[in-house]
């Protein structure tokens, strides 16, 4: 790497910070189009949050991506905020343009984009159940629900999360059928039928010996199960579901497509996916993990 006196500094705010592999992925992708860029780790405690976001603006620094646990909290000290980033009520990036510092989600981009780019999947018309009602599945929410599915129906250990969720979404998409289920272990017999994509948009799974209890049986053979978790690449939930002889699509992809789109937001340039992947994967053998 070579810091030269022009050298533009990109980066990464969380708490804590050092599991992230995003430096590595962004990092990669700086070397092999010889850009005269840095990309950083700052572990930024919640406190010290405004402070830092005022230290972009101080600084100079081209753009920002957002972590656990400031995605929410980071919007009240941005200058603007993007339609999706607005709806999703959440912000992964930042870009600096002169000083004016404004806020992007491309979570639910990312995930969107590694569906069609690895499995070729298209929502529009589709029978889509998600389980979780969090953040996470709110971003994901957000750009699926705008490519038009058929029905999406949400999954969740507290079914009145669920149901907030769905009603919210209902107002806004009205043309989308929208179901809300409390996750127990018998849900999907009966619900699954004529399901196109299952994902799991909640953590479990990223502690060993800890899994979705869902019954997976009586989805069709030509449903595909997905999984935001990364840590492990292969989760037991989409082991169970390969063993069934389902497609499966797993969780990497989202992170190496929010990135690219940041990537491409900071500084106009397609970052090349491939190059992402291999440094990520890099990353993740040797200990990172978000
Ligand atoms: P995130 O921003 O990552 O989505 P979150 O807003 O805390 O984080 O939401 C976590 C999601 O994972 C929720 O849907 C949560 O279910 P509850 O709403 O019932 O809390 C789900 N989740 C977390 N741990 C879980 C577990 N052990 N079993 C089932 N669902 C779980």
């Amino acid at each position: 790497m070579n810091i030269t006196g022009k050298t533009k500094i990109l980066g990464i705010f969380g708490y804590p910070v050092n599991h992230t592999i995003s430096p590595a992925m962004h990092n990669a992708v700086i070397k092999i189009l010889g850009l005269d860029m840095v990309y950083l780790p700052f572990e930024v405690k919640p406190s010290n949050l405004q402070h830092a976001v005022n230290g972009i603006r101080g600084l100079g620094i081209l753009g920002i991506n957002i972590t656990i646990p400031h995605k929410k909290a980071v919007v009240k000290f941005l200058d603007k905020i993007s339609e999706e980033a607005k709806l999703i009520g959440a912000v992964n990036t930042i870009v600096n343009k002169d000083g004016c510092l404004i806020g992007h989600n491309t979570d639910g981009y990312g995930y969107i984009a590694s569906l069609k780019q690895e499995i070729g999947f298209n929502p529009k018309g589709k029978n889509i159940i998600i389980i979780g009602a969090g953040g996470a599945a709110r971003g994901i929410l957000t750009t699926l629900a705008a490519k038009k599915p058929k029905a999406i129906t949400i999954v969740n250990r507290t079914l009145s999360r669920a149901v907030s969720l769905a009603r919210a979404f209902k107002s806004r998409f009205p043309d989308i059928q929208f179901k809300t289920i409390a996750l127990n272990e018998n849900i999907l017999k009966t619900s699954l039928e004529d399901v196109n994509l299952l994902i799991n948009i909640t953590s479990v799974g990223m502690k060993k010996n800890e899994a979705l209890k869902i019954q997976l049986e009586a989805l069709p053979k030509t449903a595909i199960v997905s999984d935001i978790v990364y840590n492990p690449l292969e989760t037991s939930l989409l082991k169970r579901a390969k063993k069934l002889g389902l497609m499966t699509h797993g969780g990497l992809g989202m992170l190496i497509h929010q990135g690219a789109k940041s990537f491409k937001l900071w500084t106009g340039i397609d970052a090349p996916i491939k190059v992402m992947r291999k440094a990520a994967l890099k990353a993740l053998k040797i200990g990172g993990g978000r």
